[in-house]
């Protein structure tokens, strides 16, 4: 039966993969009501089957008719009374495919339309429909960075970020969440499983923290750095975008907490 303790939906962009199955129960067990959705209708019924989510929308989302549907669904959810948020966890990451020059024109186009292009084109969408939701953005720490992974992913983590900067600037009161993690470790699926030498973050110690962050906890920062340092501790850290530049400056973070230990 729907969990109305919260009478809050929270429409989970990329649920079916190692975080977002793990984000799903997570944040239904905080008492919010899932809507998953992917391009694997299977996972979904299953998750649906178990109780992680409470409804689904297939649909890719780089496909304008998806994105269509899911703001459909949006819009039923709306009209029956729910707040409703949106948490965008979609990504592609390929497997090193080393230099630039390995890359095809497709898997660049990809890295961008999954990661990048998809999210912006639903928040337009979303806005031209009048809902300003309250928007949780899976980016990454990456975004800080270039060199060592997979190069696209990294660039497209850092146009990610000057959206959601872009966002806050005309934010319209929505709060808006973006979260940087390091490596996440959700046994043999998701990408961290891709990069096996690195130390990782346990998922369930990662989507516990997002679920605190969801209820309203440090909510003077809108963004998250969850980076493990060299003795392997995950240190926590707020950000909010520098009044020089607008932009989140990984240089201006602030620690908040220790979170636990990175595993392999
Ligand atoms: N794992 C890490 O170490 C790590 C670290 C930092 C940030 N992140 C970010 O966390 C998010 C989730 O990562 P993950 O590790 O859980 O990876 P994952 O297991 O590969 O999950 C990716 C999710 O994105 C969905 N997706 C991909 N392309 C899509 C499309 N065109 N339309 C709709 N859904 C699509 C997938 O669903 P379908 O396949 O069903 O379409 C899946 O649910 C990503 O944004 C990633 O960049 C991960």
């Amino acid at each position: 039966m729907m969990n109305e303790d919260k009478k809050e939906v929270i429409f989970l962009l990329g649920a079916t993969g190692g975080i977002g199955k793990l984000l799903a129960e997570e944040l239904k067990n905080n008492g919010y009501i899932i809507v998953g959705n992917g391009r694997k209708e299977d996972v979904l019924i299953s998750m649906k089957n178990e109780g992680k989510i409470y409804d689904y929308v297939v649909g890719d989302i780089t496909k304008d008719e998806d994105r269509k549907r899911i703001v459909e669904k949006i819009k039923e959810y709306v009209n029956k009374g729910y707040k409703v948020s949106i948490f965008y966890n979609i990504g592609i990451l390929y497997n090193y495919p080393g230099e630039f020059k390995n890359y095809t024109n497709k898997m660049i186009e990809d890295s961008y339309k999954t990661n990048v292009i998809s999210i912006e084109e639903m928040d337009r969408e979303l806005e031209e429909n009048g809902f300003y939701l309250d928007t949780i953005y899976m980016v990454s720490i990456s975004a800080f960075f270039r060199g060592n992974w997979d190069h696209e992913y990294q660039k497209t983590k850092a146009a990610l970020k000057a959206h959601v900067e872009d966002q806050l600037l005309n934010s319209n009161g929505r709060r808006i969440i973006a979260l940087f993690p390091d490596t996440i470790k959700t046994g043999e699926e998701g990408m961290g499983s891709k990069l096996k030498e690195y130390p990782k973050i346990p998922g369930e110690i990662f989507v516990k923290k997002i679920a605190e962050i969801i209820n309203g906890k440090y909510k003077k920062y809108s963004g998250f750095i969850f980076e493990i340092d060299n003795n392997n501790i995950i240190k926590l850290y707020g950000i909010n975008p520098s009044k020089i530049t607008n932009a989140f400056e990984y240089l201006e973070k602030v620690f908040i907490e220790d979170v636990g230990k990175a595993v392999y």
